[in-house]
């Protein structure tokens, strides 16, 4: 019988994607998400893809008596990645109390349910926020982690502490933290992708809504930088190889290959590449002509970050494949079938 794991926000961005892979994998894939910042319709795409609609319930993590019925529900349940969360930056500067409250509360009643369910295993959603501006570059997992930029950035820091220690306490519980950079892109089938609500923080999504003639112009968040071309430098993670990364972590857990219960892994490329050669890069691949314009510094951004990817590489058997380029055609591909332009 195919092994059943729980996918908290699979509905969503990474979420849809990975239960792709998992599904393509052959695991039997449940889905919870409350729908707060995704479509039902993901369903369909994700069974167009896989040809499997995967289970679905539709719920607030957040309520303990809703999750421990779940549980109830689905007593063989044997692995969690648990991507449901809110995550935008400037929401949580003004909203810090909904952050707190919803994404840690939602992981400890998961892992209270983890211990009186018996299930042994989850992989948890992190971010590459927890190393703020690193002194050095690229960034290992040993690099220190840093005071969060924001609400949002430091739920990760403190889900991330909630694990370890919950590990430590409950020897029959296993969890690994992947701390991803930028996940970018959509699956190369143009049926699941980014679906921002409102207007887009981040940079790929407000691009393709700019070349679709959504927005006017991208503003390009500062070029005094002490990089090559004055532009923030990040590691772009093609969103496919990003969702592989957890099936490998959930055999990983599964096959009990982990060395401690609580592990945390870097997934990015490896590759930095500045917010100018990106807009560059997507004009070259997909030809459409897009305005921009350079205007002040963001506040709370950082000026470059790049992942050392070795211990991924080499501890999970885990590369990122997808170059830049394909990764921002795939992003075009999206944006064009969701706003229906040849
Ligand atoms: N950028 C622009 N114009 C835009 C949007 C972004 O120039 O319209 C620039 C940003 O200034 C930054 C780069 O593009 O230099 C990437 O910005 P994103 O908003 O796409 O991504 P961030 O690196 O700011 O955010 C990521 C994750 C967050 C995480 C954060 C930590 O998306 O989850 O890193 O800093 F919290």
């Amino acid at each position: 019988m195919s092994k059943q794991i729980l996918v908290t926000g699979g509905t969503g961005y990474i979420g849809s994607h990975t239960v792709v892979e998992l599904q393509k994998e052959g695991f039997d894939v449940v889905i919870v998400d409350n729908l707060s910042n995704s479509r039902i319709e993901v369903l369909d795409n994700i069974e167009k893809i896989t040809g499997i609609r995967p289970a679905f319930e539709q719920f607030d993590l957040a309520e303990r008596d809703k999750t421990d019925a779940f549980f109830q529900k689905y007593p063989n349940i044997e692995a969690i990645i648990h991507f449901a969360a809110h995550k935008a930056v400037g929401e949580s500067v003004g909203k810090p109390l909904m952050y707190y409250r919803n994404n840690l509360v939602s992981l400890m009643n998961l892992l209270e349910c983890m211990k009186k369910y018996d299930v042994a295993n989850m992989v948890f959603s992190s971010s590459c926020t927890v190393y703020g501006q690193p002194a050095t570059l690229p960034v290992t997992e040993s690099t220190p982690r840093q005071e969060a930029e924001s609400p949002y950035g430091n739920t990760k820091a403190i889900c991330e502490d909630i694990m370890r220690d919950f590990c430590k306490a409950t020897d029959s519980l296993n969890c690994i933290a992947l701390r991803y950079f930028n996940p970018i892109g959509a699956h190369e089938s143009g049926l699941i992708g980014e679906f921002p609500v409102g207007i887009p923080n981040n940079l790929v999504p407000f691009i393709t809504q700019t070349a679709a003639g959504l927005r006017d112009e991208l503003k390009i968040f500062g070029d005094d930088y002490n990089t090559a071309d004055g532009t923030a430098i990040r590691d772009y993670i093609n969103v496919v190889d990003l969702s592989k990364a957890h099936v490998v972590a959930i055999n990983r857990l599964l096959n009990n290959k982990n060395k401690k219960n609580y592990e945390y892994f870097n997934v990015g490329t490896g590759n930095g590449y500045s917010v100018m050669q990106l807009v560059k890069t997507f004009i070259e691949v997909t030809g459409v002509q897009l305005k921009y314009q350079v205007v002040e510094r963001r506040t709370g951004d950082i000026e470059k970050i790049y992942a050392d990817t070795s211990i991924a590489n080499n501890e999970l058997g885990w590369h990122a494949e997808k170059s830049l380029e394909e990764t921002l055609a795939t992003a075009w591909n999206w944006e064009k079938n969701v706003r229906n332009i040849d």
